[in-house]
């Protein structure tokens, strides 16, 4: 029997929070300051699921790559020669050194090792080791990069550090279809990367809930009214829902206009509304009528988030001599700051340990879903029996 360990949050906590939705309460403090419960969550959150490190469009040509980190863990995303994207540990196969530290770069046909350049091709190949002919027995192809998991879903790349995680797509296909969106075409316009004191949990919830839009973010409701929300839903691996555009608006922009096109394809319904989800753990995906915007957020510490943002456009709205993609970026860059700044407030308070939960307000139930989905999945770890290498 595995020992029993104390428990990282009470059951009473885990309770309320469980409860129907009417009766039940926000999280506790623990889940958002406590660093024994930030290593449990790498652990069996951030290193199980499927993450997505950002859209295919973003590694556009051979040597193009992404670099994240996730706890110790570090992967880089590269696009190979033969058109590929693979995945592999940022890790040397001779002593371990890390070979990457951008979080995006174009690598030439090589990734050389900084410590004694070994070098690797584009598919993870080792393809120069100086000197190492000298070692007997010293054999090149059994020193590929450690491959990490990697499969796209609508254009998005997704990785995992678990080899038993199942398929993507098994693990995505209670999603709504949103193959309408024609994601997989659409290009990179823009992209943001912030750095914020507040634990990944409150930057999801605030996106799952536009009950602070009024207070926070008051050039949003002249464009989609605050209460617009449609009925939210969830399924094992996200939670969402619509809000409406006020009429006389075609999509979110300071103005509520704008001169791209819509997505080809979409329906009435689609060009009064913006659907708003949260993949888990953390890919926070805008689908507008004329662009989608990502979020993905990194957790770095308990109490600090790195949140990269990409706006995505259509080749048609690329391709303009004219195309501008600021309308879009500028709105949604005030608004993020907005968000962080109350996020990082929202931080401060949860650090007191006085802190006790109030209620969700009807406009919150998306975070009620990310709630329990966060306590259904962590129940093992928060209560003191992971077996998991938490560091
Ligand atoms: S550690 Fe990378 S070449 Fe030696
Ligand atoms: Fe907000």
């Amino acid at each position: 029997m595995p020992e029993s360990k104390p428990s990282l949050l009470s059951l009473a906590d885990i309770e309320a929070t469980r409860r129907p939705f009417v009766e039940a309460r926000p999280m506790p403090g623990p889940p958002y300051r406590d660093p024994r419960i930030f290593s449990a969550e790498i652990e069996t959150l951030f290193l199980k699921m499927w993450l997505c490190v950002g859209h295919q469009s973003g590694l556009s040509s051979p040597g193009d790559y992404l670099m994240r980190e996730v706890g110790a863990e570090s992967v880089i995303v590269l696009r190979g020669d033969d058109g590929t994207i693979r995945a592999f540990h940022n890790v040397c196969r001779h002593r371990g050194t890390r070979l990457l530290d951008d979080a995006v770069g174009t690598v030439p046909a090589c990734i050389s090792c900084p410590y004694h350049s070994w070098a690797y091709g584009l598919d993870g190949k080792l393809l120069t080791a100086p000197l190492m002919d000298e070692v007997e027995g010293f054999d090149k192809t059994d020193y590929a990069l450690g491959p990490v998991r990697c499969e796209t879903w609508n254009g998005f790349i997704f990785i995992s550090f678990d080899p038993d995680a199942a398929a993507l797509t098994e693990c995505l296909a209670g999603l709504p279809d949103f193959s309408r969106f024609g994601m997989e075409r659409l290009g990179l316009g823009a992209t943001h990367e912030y750095e914020i004191a507040a634990n990944w949990k409150l930057v999801c919830e605030n996106y799952g809930e536009c009950y602070h839009c009024p207070t926070n973010h008051p050039q949003l409701n002249p464009v989609s009214h605050f209460r617009s929300g449609g009925d939210s839903f969830e399924g094992d691996y996200f939670c969402g829902g619509p809000m409406r555009l006020n009429d006389g608006c075609v999509t979110m922009t300071v103005t509520g206009q704008t001169t791209r096109d819509p997505i080809e394809g979409l329906g009435p319904d689609d060009l009064r509304l913006v659907h708003y989800f949260n993949i888990y753990p953390a890919f926070l995906l805008s689908l507008h009528p004329d662009y989608v915007l990502t979020h993905t957020i990194w957790p770095v510490a308990a109490d600090r988030s790195v949140i990269r943002c990409e706006w995505l456009f259509t080749p048609r709205a690329i391709a303009r001599s004219d195309f501008d993609p600021s309308d879009a970026v500028d709105f949604w860059h005030v608004t993020n700051e907005q968000d962080w700044a109350i996020c990082e407030r929202a931080q401060k308070g949860v650090q007191s340990r006085s802190y006790r939960p109030g209620r969700y307000q009807s406009l919150e139930k998306t975070i009620y879903f990310f709630d329990n989905w966060y306590l259904r999945s962590m129940e093992t770890a928060l209560s003191g029996n992971c077996n998991g290498n938490n560091g």
